[in-house]
Protein backbone atom coordinates (compact mmCIF):
# COMPACT_ATOMS: atom_id res chain seq x y z
CA UNK A 1 0.00 0.00 0.00
CA UNK A 2 1.47 3.47 -0.93
CA UNK A 3 -0.21 6.84 0.36
CA UNK A 4 -1.34 9.17 -2.34
CA UNK A 5 -0.08 12.77 -1.99
CA UNK A 6 -3.50 14.04 -0.97
CA UNK A 7 -3.11 11.78 2.27
CA UNK A 8 0.25 12.97 2.83
CA UNK A 9 -0.81 16.43 2.13
CA UNK A 10 -3.55 15.60 4.82
CA UNK A 11 -1.05 13.71 7.42
CA UNK A 12 1.21 17.07 6.90
CA UNK A 13 -1.81 19.64 7.49
CA UNK A 14 -2.69 17.62 10.61
CA UNK A 15 0.86 17.69 12.20
CA UNK A 16 1.17 21.58 11.44
CA UNK A 17 -2.56 22.19 12.76
CA UNK A 18 -1.63 20.27 15.76
CA UNK A 19 1.85 21.80 16.54
CA UNK A 20 -0.13 25.56 15.98
CA UNK A 21 -2.71 24.08 18.71
CA UNK A 22 -0.36 22.61 20.77
CA UNK A 23 1.85 25.75 21.09
CA UNK A 24 -1.50 27.97 21.48
CA UNK A 25 -0.93 30.18 25.10
CA UNK A 26 -3.38 28.65 27.68
CA UNK A 27 -5.10 31.29 29.44
CA UNK A 28 -4.53 31.57 33.42
CA UNK A 29 -7.60 31.54 36.01
CA UNK A 30 -7.69 32.99 38.84
CA UNK A 31 -10.31 31.00 41.59
CA UNK A 32 -10.54 32.70 45.23
CA UNK A 33 -6.71 32.52 46.15
CA UNK A 34 -6.00 29.55 43.78
CA UNK A 35 -4.58 30.22 39.92
CA UNK A 36 -5.70 27.58 37.71
CA UNK A 37 -3.34 26.75 34.93
CA UNK A 38 -6.31 26.58 32.28
CA UNK A 39 -9.63 27.39 31.41
CA UNK A 40 -10.02 23.67 30.24
CA UNK A 41 -8.47 23.00 33.86
CA UNK A 42 -11.48 25.35 35.96
CA UNK A 43 -13.66 23.04 33.51
CA UNK A 44 -12.75 19.62 34.82
CA UNK A 45 -12.31 20.59 38.27
CA UNK A 46 -15.32 22.56 38.51
CA UNK A 47 -13.37 25.04 40.70
CA UNK A 48 -15.73 27.99 41.49
CA UNK A 49 -17.83 27.25 38.34
CA UNK A 50 -22.02 27.36 38.94
CA UNK A 51 -23.29 24.17 37.29
CA UNK A 52 -25.65 26.45 35.17
CA UNK A 53 -26.61 25.46 31.47
CA UNK A 54 -24.74 27.85 29.76
CA UNK A 55 -21.69 26.92 32.04
CA UNK A 56 -22.08 23.20 30.69
CA UNK A 57 -21.87 23.99 27.20
CA UNK A 58 -19.00 26.02 27.34
CA UNK A 59 -17.15 23.28 28.97
CA UNK A 60 -18.42 20.63 26.75
CA UNK A 61 -17.42 22.32 23.49
CA UNK A 62 -13.75 23.18 24.95
CA UNK A 63 -11.25 20.99 23.90
CA UNK A 64 -7.20 21.06 25.08
CA UNK A 65 -6.51 23.80 22.61
CA UNK A 66 -9.44 24.58 20.53
CA UNK A 67 -12.77 25.64 21.42
CA UNK A 68 -16.77 24.80 18.99
CA UNK A 69 -18.14 27.82 18.54
CA UNK A 70 -21.82 26.85 16.49
CA UNK A 71 -19.92 26.50 13.10
CA UNK A 72 -16.29 27.54 13.28
CA UNK A 73 -13.29 26.78 15.73
CA UNK A 74 -11.36 29.13 18.11
CA UNK A 75 -7.94 28.98 19.08
CA UNK A 76 -8.37 28.87 22.88
CA UNK A 77 -6.65 32.01 23.37
CA UNK A 78 -9.10 33.87 21.36
CA UNK A 79 -11.39 33.18 24.73
CA UNK A 80 -12.05 35.79 27.12
CA UNK A 81 -10.48 38.39 25.47
CA UNK A 82 -13.16 40.74 24.99
CA UNK A 83 -13.61 40.32 21.19
CA UNK A 84 -16.72 37.83 19.86
CA UNK A 85 -15.43 35.35 17.91
CA UNK A 86 -18.24 33.28 17.90
CA UNK A 87 -20.97 35.42 16.59
CA UNK A 88 -23.25 34.64 19.74
CA UNK A 89 -21.18 35.59 22.02
CA UNK A 90 -20.70 32.27 23.67
CA UNK A 91 -16.70 32.48 23.73
CA UNK A 92 -16.63 35.73 25.98
CA UNK A 93 -19.19 33.92 28.60
CA UNK A 94 -19.04 36.39 31.58
CA UNK A 95 -19.34 33.80 34.65
CA UNK A 96 -16.24 32.23 33.23
CA UNK A 97 -14.30 34.82 31.81
CA UNK A 98 -14.59 37.34 35.36
CA UNK A 99 -12.06 34.37 36.30
CA UNK A 100 -9.46 35.11 33.83
CA UNK A 101 -6.21 36.22 35.22
CA UNK A 102 -4.63 39.48 33.84
CA UNK A 103 -0.76 40.36 34.47
CA UNK A 104 0.02 42.06 37.03
CA UNK A 105 0.19 45.50 35.31
CA UNK A 106 -3.26 45.09 32.96
CA UNK A 107 -6.58 46.59 34.23
CA UNK A 108 -9.38 43.82 34.06
CA UNK A 109 -12.44 45.28 32.91
CA UNK A 110 -15.80 43.31 34.72
CA UNK A 111 -16.27 40.53 32.12
CA UNK A 112 -12.21 39.31 32.26
CA UNK A 113 -11.06 41.07 29.64
CA UNK A 114 -7.62 42.09 30.11
CA UNK A 115 -6.33 45.40 28.71
CA UNK A 116 -2.85 47.23 28.83
CA UNK A 117 -2.99 50.14 31.44
CA UNK A 118 -2.22 52.51 28.57
CA UNK A 119 -5.66 51.84 26.98
CA UNK A 120 -7.58 53.37 30.11
CA UNK A 121 -8.97 56.51 29.70
CA UNK A 122 -7.32 56.99 25.96
CA UNK A 123 -10.72 57.97 24.83
CA UNK A 124 -11.67 54.32 22.96
CA UNK A 125 -13.84 51.79 25.12
CA UNK A 126 -11.86 48.75 25.44
CA UNK A 127 -13.52 46.54 28.00
CA UNK A 128 -17.15 45.22 26.28
CA UNK A 129 -18.80 47.04 28.86
CA UNK A 130 -16.70 50.74 28.22
CA UNK A 131 -15.66 51.25 32.18
CA UNK A 132 -12.56 51.68 30.86
CA UNK A 133 -12.93 55.13 29.97
CA UNK A 134 -15.41 55.93 32.81
CA UNK A 135 -14.70 58.95 34.95
CA UNK A 136 -14.71 56.92 38.15
CA UNK A 137 -12.06 54.58 36.58
CA UNK A 138 -9.55 57.61 34.91
CA UNK A 139 -9.59 59.80 38.30
CA UNK A 140 -8.26 56.54 40.05
CA UNK A 141 -6.12 56.13 37.69
CA UNK A 142 -4.90 59.73 37.88
CA UNK A 143 -4.77 60.01 41.68
CA UNK A 144 -2.84 56.79 42.13
CA UNK A 145 -0.18 56.54 39.33
CA UNK A 146 2.47 59.29 40.18
CA UNK A 147 4.33 58.35 37.00
CA UNK A 148 4.23 60.67 34.31
CA UNK A 149 5.29 60.72 30.64
CA UNK A 150 8.27 63.01 29.67
CA UNK A 151 8.73 66.50 27.70
CA UNK A 152 9.89 64.98 24.24
CA UNK A 153 8.62 67.99 22.36
CA UNK A 154 11.04 69.52 20.05
CA UNK A 155 11.46 73.11 17.83
CA UNK A 156 9.72 71.17 14.85
CA UNK A 157 6.74 69.87 16.69
CA UNK A 158 3.20 71.40 17.06
CA UNK A 159 1.46 69.26 19.34
CA UNK A 160 -1.72 69.33 21.33
CA UNK A 161 -2.22 67.19 24.41
CA UNK A 162 -5.40 66.52 26.40
CA UNK A 163 -6.99 63.80 28.84
CA UNK A 164 -9.80 62.30 27.02
CA UNK A 165 -12.41 61.07 29.34
CA UNK A 166 -15.94 60.65 31.04
CA UNK A 167 -18.01 63.55 29.30
CA UNK A 168 -15.20 66.50 28.74
CA UNK A 169 -11.71 67.25 27.10
CA UNK A 170 -9.29 68.83 29.14
CA UNK A 171 -6.61 69.97 27.35
CA UNK A 172 -2.95 70.47 28.89
CA UNK A 173 0.27 71.98 28.21
CA UNK A 174 2.40 70.16 26.07
CA UNK A 175 5.90 71.43 27.58
CA UNK A 176 5.66 69.91 31.16
CA UNK A 177 5.71 65.97 31.94
CA UNK A 178 2.36 64.68 31.51
CA UNK A 179 -0.34 62.19 33.09
CA UNK A 180 -1.07 58.68 32.17
CA UNK A 181 -3.48 58.80 29.51
CA UNK A 182 -2.60 62.04 28.01
CA UNK A 183 -3.08 62.02 24.67
CA UNK A 184 -0.70 63.87 22.52
CA UNK A 185 -1.51 64.89 18.67
CA UNK A 186 1.97 65.79 17.28
CA UNK A 187 2.10 67.30 14.13
CA UNK A 188 5.32 68.72 11.80
CA UNK A 189 5.00 72.57 12.04
CA UNK A 190 5.41 74.08 8.28
CA UNK A 191 8.34 73.64 7.14
CA UNK A 192 9.06 70.88 8.97
CA UNK A 193 9.22 67.24 7.70
CA UNK A 194 9.10 63.33 9.54
CA UNK A 195 11.93 61.46 8.61
CA UNK A 196 9.07 58.94 7.66
CA UNK A 197 7.14 61.60 5.97
CA UNK A 198 4.54 60.35 8.18
CA UNK A 199 3.72 64.42 9.43
CA UNK A 200 1.33 63.73 11.86
CA UNK A 201 1.09 60.98 14.51
CA UNK A 202 -0.89 60.46 18.22
CA UNK A 203 0.59 58.88 21.55
CA UNK A 204 -0.78 57.98 24.55
CA UNK A 205 1.32 58.43 27.85
CA UNK A 206 1.08 54.85 29.74
CA UNK A 207 0.19 53.81 32.84
CA UNK A 208 3.79 53.07 33.85
CA UNK A 209 5.10 56.79 32.58
CA UNK A 210 6.33 56.22 28.62
CA UNK A 211 4.82 57.11 25.80
CA UNK A 212 3.26 54.17 23.58
CA UNK A 213 5.50 55.43 20.85
CA UNK A 214 8.38 57.34 19.52
CA UNK A 215 7.68 61.06 18.55
CA UNK A 216 7.52 62.30 15.13
CA UNK A 217 10.50 62.93 14.50
CA UNK A 218 10.44 66.23 12.28
CA UNK A 219 13.21 68.04 10.78
CA UNK A 220 13.89 71.22 8.77
CA UNK A 221 12.81 70.76 5.37
CA UNK A 222 15.41 71.10 3.75
CA UNK A 223 16.29 72.40 0.00
CA UNK A 224 12.26 71.80 -1.12
CA UNK A 225 11.53 75.25 -2.10
CA UNK A 226 7.45 75.34 -2.66
CA UNK A 227 7.00 76.85 -5.68
CA UNK A 228 10.21 76.14 -7.74
CA UNK A 229 9.93 75.65 -11.51
CA UNK A 230 13.27 74.78 -13.25
CA UNK A 231 13.62 75.14 -16.53
CA UNK A 232 16.50 72.84 -17.03
CA UNK A 233 18.46 74.08 -19.83
CA UNK A 234 18.22 77.98 -18.97
CA UNK A 235 22.03 78.78 -19.97
CA UNK A 236 22.52 82.55 -18.88
CA UNK A 237 21.50 84.31 -16.01
CA UNK A 238 18.73 85.59 -14.95
CA UNK A 239 16.72 87.65 -12.70
CA UNK A 240 15.17 85.25 -10.12
CA UNK A 241 12.00 85.88 -8.15
CA UNK A 242 11.98 86.02 -4.24
CA UNK A 243 10.96 82.45 -2.91
CA UNK A 244 12.80 80.92 -5.58
CA UNK A 245 15.98 80.33 -3.85
CA UNK A 246 15.05 80.29 -0.01
CA UNK A 247 18.28 79.25 1.39
CA UNK A 248 20.63 82.47 -0.27
CA UNK A 249 22.01 84.17 2.26
CA UNK A 250 23.66 87.33 1.84
CA UNK A 251 26.83 88.88 3.82
CA UNK A 252 27.10 92.86 4.74
CA UNK A 253 30.29 94.67 6.31
CA UNK A 254 29.93 97.68 7.87
CA UNK A 255 32.08 100.65 5.63
CA UNK A 256 31.86 103.97 7.46
CA UNK A 257 28.41 103.78 9.20
CA UNK A 258 26.56 101.96 6.44
CA UNK A 259 25.77 98.11 5.92
CA UNK A 260 27.04 97.27 2.84
CA UNK A 261 26.82 93.90 0.13
CA UNK A 262 30.36 91.90 0.18
CA UNK A 263 29.70 88.28 -0.08
CA UNK A 264 26.96 85.65 -0.58
CA UNK A 265 26.32 82.50 1.62
CA UNK A 266 24.00 80.06 2.14
CA UNK A 267 21.64 78.59 4.91
CA UNK A 268 22.66 74.59 5.91
CA UNK A 269 20.53 75.46 8.64
CA UNK A 270 18.08 77.54 10.66
CA UNK A 271 21.36 78.87 12.65
CA UNK A 272 24.43 77.85 10.03
CA UNK A 273 25.28 79.50 7.37
CA UNK A 274 28.21 78.40 4.85
CA UNK A 275 30.63 81.02 3.21
CA UNK A 276 33.90 80.91 1.87
CA UNK A 277 36.47 81.76 3.97
CA UNK A 278 38.09 84.23 1.27
CA UNK A 279 35.14 86.34 2.21
CA UNK A 280 35.30 86.50 6.08
CA UNK A 281 38.68 85.25 7.33
CA UNK A 282 40.65 88.74 8.02
CA UNK A 283 36.89 90.02 9.08
CA UNK A 284 35.92 90.56 12.65
CA UNK A 285 32.50 88.90 13.49
CA UNK A 286 31.11 91.69 14.92
CA UNK A 287 31.19 93.61 11.52
CA UNK A 288 29.02 90.70 9.61
CA UNK A 289 25.58 90.90 9.39
CA UNK A 290 23.41 87.86 7.45
CA UNK A 291 20.18 88.74 5.48
CA UNK A 292 18.16 86.06 4.69
CA UNK A 293 14.61 86.32 2.60
CA UNK A 294 16.38 88.99 0.65
CA UNK A 295 15.92 89.98 -2.91
CA UNK A 296 17.97 93.30 -2.99
CA UNK A 297 21.57 93.20 -2.56
CA UNK A 298 20.67 96.96 -0.66
CA UNK A 299 20.82 95.97 3.25
CA UNK A 300 18.42 99.03 3.95
CA UNK A 301 15.43 97.89 0.83
CA UNK A 302 12.57 96.99 2.37
CA UNK A 303 11.66 93.58 2.13
CA UNK A 304 8.89 92.51 3.79
CA UNK A 305 10.02 88.64 4.26
CA UNK A 306 13.70 89.64 5.33
CA UNK A 307 15.14 88.97 8.37
CA UNK A 308 18.91 89.81 9.82
CA UNK A 309 21.57 87.96 12.45
CA UNK A 310 24.56 88.88 14.23
CA UNK A 311 27.34 86.42 14.08
CA UNK A 312 28.34 85.29 17.71
CA UNK A 313 31.34 82.48 15.64
CA UNK A 314 33.02 82.04 12.58
CA UNK A 315 34.38 78.57 12.09
CA UNK A 316 36.79 78.81 8.95
CA UNK A 317 38.80 75.79 7.71
CA UNK A 318 41.69 74.97 9.77
CA UNK A 319 43.99 74.58 6.41
CA UNK A 320 42.72 77.50 4.51
CA UNK A 321 45.70 80.09 3.71
CA UNK A 322 44.09 82.15 1.12
CA UNK A 323 46.37 82.72 -2.14
CA UNK A 324 49.16 81.24 -0.21
CA UNK A 325 47.09 77.85 -0.43
CA UNK A 326 46.12 78.43 -3.63
CA UNK A 327 42.36 78.92 -2.07
CA UNK A 328 42.18 75.30 -0.87
CA UNK A 329 39.79 74.45 1.60
CA UNK A 330 38.36 77.82 1.21
CA UNK A 331 35.13 76.92 3.37
CA UNK A 332 33.83 78.90 6.54
CA UNK A 333 30.93 78.58 8.89
CA UNK A 334 29.13 81.42 10.41
CA UNK A 335 26.51 81.10 13.67
CA UNK A 336 24.56 83.35 13.93
CA UNK A 337 22.89 84.80 17.30
CA UNK A 338 19.44 83.19 16.73
CA UNK A 339 17.33 80.60 14.47
CA UNK A 340 16.18 81.95 11.09
CA UNK A 341 12.22 81.96 10.83
CA UNK A 342 11.78 79.26 7.96
CA UNK A 343 9.31 80.67 5.45
CA UNK A 344 8.60 80.62 1.90
CA UNK A 345 11.74 82.72 0.97
CA UNK A 346 13.86 81.50 4.10
CA UNK A 347 14.83 77.84 4.10
CA UNK A 348 17.85 75.86 4.28
CA UNK A 349 19.62 73.52 1.85
CA UNK A 350 20.31 69.94 2.18
CA UNK A 351 23.64 68.08 2.27
CA UNK A 352 24.07 64.74 1.79
CA UNK A 353 26.70 63.73 4.64
CA UNK A 354 27.91 61.14 2.97
CA UNK A 355 31.58 62.05 2.24
CA UNK A 356 32.16 61.67 -1.39
CA UNK A 357 33.42 63.72 -4.65
CA UNK A 358 30.82 65.06 -7.58
CA UNK A 359 32.97 64.22 -10.10
CA UNK A 360 33.51 60.37 -9.42
CA UNK A 361 30.39 59.54 -10.97
CA UNK A 362 31.12 62.86 -13.71
CA UNK A 363 28.95 63.10 -16.81
CA UNK A 364 28.18 65.50 -19.10
CA UNK A 365 24.62 66.34 -18.10
CA UNK A 366 25.45 67.56 -14.67
CA UNK A 367 24.37 70.49 -13.88
CA UNK A 368 24.16 72.97 -10.82
CA UNK A 369 22.40 76.04 -9.74
CA UNK A 370 24.44 79.54 -8.35
CA UNK A 371 22.45 82.26 -7.55
CA UNK A 372 24.16 85.73 -6.65
CA UNK A 373 24.20 89.20 -6.91
CA UNK A 374 28.08 89.84 -8.25
CA UNK A 375 28.88 91.74 -10.90
CA UNK A 376 27.40 91.32 -14.32
CA UNK A 377 28.61 90.76 -17.71
CA UNK A 378 28.45 94.52 -18.03
CA UNK A 379 30.61 94.99 -15.15
CA UNK A 380 28.08 96.80 -12.56
CA UNK A 381 26.81 94.94 -9.38
CA UNK A 382 23.33 93.53 -9.85
CA UNK A 383 21.07 94.78 -8.17
CA UNK A 384 18.64 91.95 -7.53
CA UNK A 385 19.20 88.65 -6.82
CA UNK A 386 20.27 86.62 -10.38
CA UNK A 387 21.00 82.99 -10.95
CA UNK A 388 22.40 81.04 -13.78
CA UNK A 389 22.46 77.30 -14.48
CA UNK A 390 26.28 76.01 -14.96
CA UNK A 391 27.75 73.07 -16.66
CA UNK A 392 30.09 70.96 -13.63
CA UNK A 393 33.26 70.13 -15.88
CA UNK A 394 35.53 67.31 -14.72
CA UNK A 395 38.93 68.51 -13.27
CA UNK A 396 40.67 67.17 -16.29
CA UNK A 397 38.68 68.90 -19.02
CA UNK A 398 38.83 72.15 -16.95
CA UNK A 399 42.85 72.21 -16.82
CA UNK A 400 42.92 71.47 -20.46
CA UNK A 401 40.64 74.18 -21.50
CA UNK A 402 41.82 76.78 -18.93
CA UNK A 403 44.36 79.33 -18.91
CA UNK A 404 47.83 78.58 -17.47
CA UNK A 405 47.29 80.53 -14.25
CA UNK A 406 44.33 79.04 -13.35
CA UNK A 407 45.52 75.89 -13.07
CA UNK A 408 46.73 75.69 -9.86
CA UNK A 409 43.20 76.61 -8.12
CA UNK A 410 41.84 73.07 -9.15
CA UNK A 411 42.40 70.33 -6.82
CA UNK A 412 40.64 67.31 -5.71
CA UNK A 413 38.85 69.30 -3.54
CA UNK A 414 37.51 71.59 -5.92
CA UNK A 415 35.81 71.08 -9.12
CA UNK A 416 35.42 73.49 -11.74
CA UNK A 417 31.44 74.71 -13.47
CA UNK A 418 30.41 77.12 -16.41
CA UNK A 419 29.44 77.37 -19.17
CA UNK A 420 31.63 78.85 -22.68
CA UNK A 421 28.63 80.52 -23.92
CA UNK A 422 28.22 83.73 -22.23
CA UNK A 423 27.26 82.57 -18.00
CA UNK A 424 29.61 83.12 -15.47
CA UNK A 425 30.14 83.98 -12.08
CA UNK A 426 31.68 86.77 -10.36
CA UNK A 427 32.84 89.51 -7.55
CA UNK A 428 30.23 89.30 -5.20
CA UNK A 429 29.05 85.65 -6.31
CA UNK A 430 31.78 84.39 -3.89
CA UNK A 431 30.35 82.08 -1.24
CA UNK A 432 27.63 81.54 -2.77
CA UNK A 433 26.37 77.91 -3.09
CA UNK A 434 26.12 75.24 -6.17
CA UNK A 435 23.13 73.43 -5.94
CA UNK A 436 22.00 70.20 -7.52
CA UNK A 437 18.76 68.98 -7.68
CA UNK A 438 18.01 65.31 -7.02
CA UNK A 439 15.18 63.92 -8.55
CA UNK A 440 14.97 61.02 -6.32
CA UNK A 441 14.16 63.04 -3.24
CA UNK A 442 12.78 66.35 -5.04
CA UNK A 443 15.12 68.30 -2.71
CA UNK A 444 18.51 70.43 -3.65
CA UNK A 445 22.10 69.55 -2.38
CA UNK A 446 24.69 71.61 -2.12
CA UNK A 447 27.77 70.62 -3.62
CA UNK A 448 29.90 73.37 -4.34
CA UNK A 449 30.48 77.02 -2.80
CA UNK A 450 31.79 79.55 -5.46
CA UNK A 451 35.73 80.41 -4.60
CA UNK A 452 37.43 81.68 -7.53
CA UNK A 453 36.85 83.42 -10.71
CA UNK A 454 39.17 85.14 -13.02
CA UNK A 455 38.22 88.36 -13.73
CA UNK A 456 39.62 91.42 -16.23
CA UNK A 457 42.18 93.14 -14.25
CA UNK A 458 40.96 96.69 -15.57
CA UNK A 459 37.23 96.18 -15.19
CA UNK A 460 36.68 93.55 -13.48
CA UNK A 461 34.19 91.77 -15.53
CA UNK A 462 34.19 88.21 -15.34
CA UNK A 463 35.48 86.87 -18.24
CA UNK A 464 33.03 84.54 -19.81
CA UNK A 465 34.70 82.05 -21.26
CA UNK A 466 36.51 81.30 -18.27
CA UNK A 467 35.27 78.54 -15.37
CA UNK A 468 34.85 79.08 -11.76
CA UNK A 469 36.24 77.55 -9.15
CA UNK A 470 34.28 75.39 -7.14
CA UNK A 471 34.92 73.96 -3.11
CA UNK A 472 33.71 70.38 -3.19
CA UNK A 473 31.22 70.14 -0.11
CA UNK A 474 31.03 66.82 -0.55
CA UNK A 475 35.05 66.40 0.50
CA UNK A 476 34.25 68.49 3.31
CA UNK A 477 31.17 66.70 5.00
CA UNK A 478 33.49 65.28 7.99
CA UNK A 479 34.25 68.92 8.99
CA UNK A 480 31.21 70.60 8.49
CA UNK A 481 28.89 68.23 9.65
CA UNK A 482 30.26 68.42 13.98
CA UNK A 483 29.44 71.82 13.70
CA UNK A 484 25.90 71.78 11.77
CA UNK A 485 25.02 69.62 14.50
CA UNK A 486 25.41 71.53 17.34
CA UNK A 487 24.24 74.29 16.46
CA UNK A 488 21.11 72.75 15.14
CA UNK A 489 18.19 73.37 16.77
CA UNK A 490 16.28 70.08 15.03
CA UNK A 491 18.26 68.33 17.68
CA UNK A 492 18.37 70.35 20.63
C1 LIG B 1 -7.61 34.09 50.52
O1 LIG B 1 -8.09 35.38 50.14
C2 LIG B 1 -8.76 36.08 51.16
C3 LIG B 1 -9.29 37.40 50.56
O2 LIG B 1 -9.82 37.17 49.30
C4 LIG B 1 -7.79 36.34 52.30
O3 LIG B 1 -8.44 36.99 53.36
C5 LIG B 1 -7.20 35.02 52.78
O4 LIG B 1 -6.22 35.24 53.77
C6 LIG B 1 -6.61 34.25 51.63
N1 LIG B 1 -6.14 32.96 52.06
C7 LIG B 1 -4.95 32.46 51.79
C8 LIG B 1 -4.66 31.07 52.30
O5 LIG B 1 -4.12 33.08 51.13
C1 LIG C 1 5.08 76.12 28.18
O1 LIG C 1 4.24 76.75 27.25
C2 LIG C 1 3.56 77.88 27.74
C3 LIG C 1 2.64 78.38 26.67
O2 LIG C 1 2.22 77.37 25.83
C4 LIG C 1 4.57 78.93 28.17
O3 LIG C 1 3.88 80.02 28.73
C5 LIG C 1 5.53 78.34 29.17
O4 LIG C 1 6.54 79.27 29.48
C6 LIG C 1 6.15 77.09 28.65
N1 LIG C 1 6.97 76.47 29.68
C7 LIG C 1 8.19 75.99 29.42
C8 LIG C 1 8.87 75.34 30.58
O5 LIG C 1 8.71 76.05 28.33
C1 LIG D 1 6.92 54.86 9.09
O1 LIG D 1 5.52 54.78 8.82
C2 LIG D 1 5.02 53.46 8.73
C3 LIG D 1 3.55 53.54 8.33
O2 LIG D 1 2.89 54.59 8.94
C4 LIG D 1 5.23 52.75 10.09
O3 LIG D 1 4.76 51.43 10.01
C5 LIG D 1 6.71 52.76 10.43
O4 LIG D 1 6.91 52.19 11.70
C6 LIG D 1 7.23 54.19 10.44
N1 LIG D 1 8.68 54.19 10.66
C7 LIG D 1 9.28 55.03 11.53
C8 LIG D 1 10.76 54.95 11.62
O5 LIG D 1 8.63 55.83 12.20
C1 LIG E 1 5.65 50.43 30.06
O1 LIG E 1 4.46 49.78 29.67
C2 LIG E 1 4.42 49.34 28.32
C3 LIG E 1 3.04 48.78 28.02
O2 LIG E 1 2.54 48.07 29.07
C4 LIG E 1 5.53 48.34 28.07
O3 LIG E 1 5.52 47.92 26.72
C5 LIG E 1 6.86 49.01 28.38
O4 LIG E 1 7.91 48.08 28.23
C6 LIG E 1 6.86 49.55 29.80
N1 LIG E 1 8.09 50.30 29.99
C7 LIG E 1 8.77 50.28 31.12
C8 LIG E 1 10.02 51.08 31.18
O5 LIG E 1 8.39 49.63 32.09
C1 LIG F 1 24.30 60.67 -0.89
O1 LIG F 1 25.47 60.20 -1.46
C2 LIG F 1 25.58 58.80 -1.49
C3 LIG F 1 26.96 58.45 -2.03
O2 LIG F 1 27.16 59.04 -3.28
C4 LIG F 1 24.45 58.23 -2.34
O3 LIG F 1 24.51 56.83 -2.36
C5 LIG F 1 23.13 58.67 -1.77
O4 LIG F 1 22.06 58.25 -2.58
C6 LIG F 1 23.09 60.18 -1.63
N1 LIG F 1 21.87 60.55 -0.93
C7 LIG F 1 21.02 61.44 -1.41
C8 LIG F 1 19.81 61.70 -0.57
O5 LIG F 1 21.20 62.02 -2.46
C1 LIG G 1 24.33 96.59 -16.63
O1 LIG G 1 23.18 95.82 -16.93
C2 LIG G 1 22.09 96.02 -16.05
C3 LIG G 1 20.97 95.09 -16.42
O2 LIG G 1 21.17 94.39 -17.56
C4 LIG G 1 21.67 97.48 -16.07
O3 LIG G 1 20.61 97.68 -15.14
C5 LIG G 1 22.83 98.34 -15.70
O4 LIG G 1 22.48 99.71 -15.82
C6 LIG G 1 24.02 98.05 -16.61
N1 LIG G 1 25.18 98.84 -16.18
C7 LIG G 1 25.98 99.46 -17.01
C8 LIG G 1 27.12 100.16 -16.38
O5 LIG G 1 25.79 99.43 -18.20
C1 LIG H 1 38.63 86.02 -21.88
O1 LIG H 1 39.56 84.95 -21.87
C2 LIG H 1 39.95 84.53 -23.16
C3 LIG H 1 40.82 83.28 -23.03
O2 LIG H 1 41.64 83.33 -21.91
C4 LIG H 1 40.70 85.70 -23.83
O3 LIG H 1 41.08 85.31 -25.13
C5 LIG H 1 39.76 86.90 -23.92
O4 LIG H 1 40.42 88.01 -24.42
C6 LIG H 1 39.22 87.24 -22.52
N1 LIG H 1 38.18 88.26 -22.64
C7 LIG H 1 38.16 89.35 -21.87
C8 LIG H 1 37.05 90.31 -22.12
O5 LIG H 1 39.02 89.54 -21.02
Amino acid sequence: MSWSEADMLAILLIISVSVLLVDSVQIRMRCGNFTIRSIRQMCLTNSCLDDDLEVQEFCHNLYESIFKCPFKMLPINFLCDGINHCNNGMDENPTICKYKQCKSYEYKCSNGQCIEPWRLCNGIPDCLDGLDESVLTCRQLLSKNNARCPVIIKEGHSTTCYLNYGAKMTLLSCNQTLPPATVMDMKCKPFYIDSNNTNHKTIICQGNGTWNLSPLDCKTDCGAPEKLKIEPLILHGFEIKPHFWPWYSVLYTEDGDKWVFFCSSTLISTRVVLTAAHCVWEIPKHKIRVGAGKYSSDFYAIEKESQFRTVTEIFTHPLYQDILGNYGSDLSLLIVNRAFRLSNTVLPICINWSLRNILNNWNDNMKGMVAGMGIMENGSLSPFLRASVLQIISNERCIAEQAFEFRKFVSITSFCAGTKDGTTLCNGDSGSGLAVFDKHSGKWFLEGVVSVSLKDPNTYACNSSHYSIFTNVGMYVDWIYPIYLKYNMDYN
